[in-house]
């Protein structure tokens, strides 16, 4: 199974980030909590930002413990809610003013149809409206930051977004192409936002970690729930290989100001979601469903 996994470089980042704030969200497991204990062993202010109080004090504990960095903070982040991004973001511009790495990582995959706390498909808040907000509301703390960076965990596994029925209303649901079109518009949208920072100097990649052990298919029910945690456990890469290219994006000198690209493996890969007209529509779409 080799072949499944992606051909990250390995040589370690050297960087030393101290004093740069860095948050990562759904932090508390798999690829996430990878990038957020590199971002830390490299002597960062890391925010484990999470939905669950007790698992982000978790994740925020053993971390700061395994690095011997004390600038490891958790702070409650549910994605699917407005109100809650609205609040971690106001939080995150009273307590540090600036922001230097945001790593959107958080991401579900829903076997069943289901709303978020602001009735939007849950797959298309977490994954998709909630980045962009997140991204939106702290812009300008974003600005201020010094090579500023933000990282979008995408994937290779992403098409199929269908501009007229993003939360499937129409279409019967299916939590794979739920999932697929989420992966498509965050690279999208990687690129809009690419567009509308580089004035303010902050770099935005959208990175595919490769396929990774994790718990992302926690949801699946039954027997092929059983089978599909089981082919991720035999066969996926170790979570700190899948968080090597996202690292890398945040932390490298290589990656300083390469923005608006897609990554794989730290190579630069052609993504074929750029089309603007699209990127529009999508950028309207979710200007209607924020509050
Ligand atoms: N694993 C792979 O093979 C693979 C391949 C390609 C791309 N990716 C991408 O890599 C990223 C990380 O995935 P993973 O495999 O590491 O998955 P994972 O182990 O399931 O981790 C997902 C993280 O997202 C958090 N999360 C879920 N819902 C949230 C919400 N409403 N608000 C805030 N946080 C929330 C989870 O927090 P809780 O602890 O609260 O559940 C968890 O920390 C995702 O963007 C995924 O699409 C993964």
């Amino acid at each position: 199974m080799k072949h499944l996994k992606s051909r990250a470089a390995t040589e370690p980042i050297q960087a030393d980030l101290g004093g740069r704030v860095c948050i990562v969200t759904g932090a508390t497991a798999g690829v996430g909590k990878e990038i957020a204990r590199q971002l830390a062993a490299l002597g960062a202010t890391v925010v484990i930002a999470g939905r669950s109080r007790s698992r982000t004090e978790i994740a925020a504990a053993e971390i700061a413990r395994d690095t011997g960095n004390g600038a490891v903070e958790a702070a409650l982040l549910d994605l699917a809610s407005q109100n809650s991004i609205r609040g971690f973001a106001e939080e995150i511009i009273e307590r540090f003013g600036r922001v230097e790495v945001l790593v959107n990582n958080a991401a579900v995959w829903q076997t069943q149809r289901c709303l978020g706390a602001d009735g939007i498909e849950l797959t298309w808040a977490v994954n998709v409206l909630g980045p962009h907000l997140l991204t939106e509301w702290l812009g300008d703390a974003l600005r201020k930051g010094q090579d500023a960076r933000i990282v979008n965990v995408a994937s290779r596994f992403a098409g199929g977004l269908d501009l007229g029925d993003v939360e499937f209303r129409r279409r019967r649901y299916n939590g794979i192409a739920a999932y697929r079109q989420s992966k498509q518009a965050l690279r999208m949208l990687s690129w809009t936002w690419a567009e509308r920072l580089e004035a303010g100097g902050v770099t935005v990649s959208a990175a595919h970690p490769g396929f990774t052990r994790s718990d992302i298919a926690r949801d699946v029910a039954g027997w092929r729930g059983k089978v599909v945690r089981a082919f991720f456990q035999r066969c996926g890469q170790a979570p700190q290989r899948g968080a090597d290219t996202p690292l890398w994006l945040a932390a490298s000198d290589e990656a300083q100001g390469q923005s608006g690209r897609f990554w794989v493996g730290r190579r630069e890969r052609a993504c074929p979601y750029r089309d603007p007209a699209a990127r529009e529509q999508l950028w309207e779409i979710l200007a209607r469903q924020s509050h």
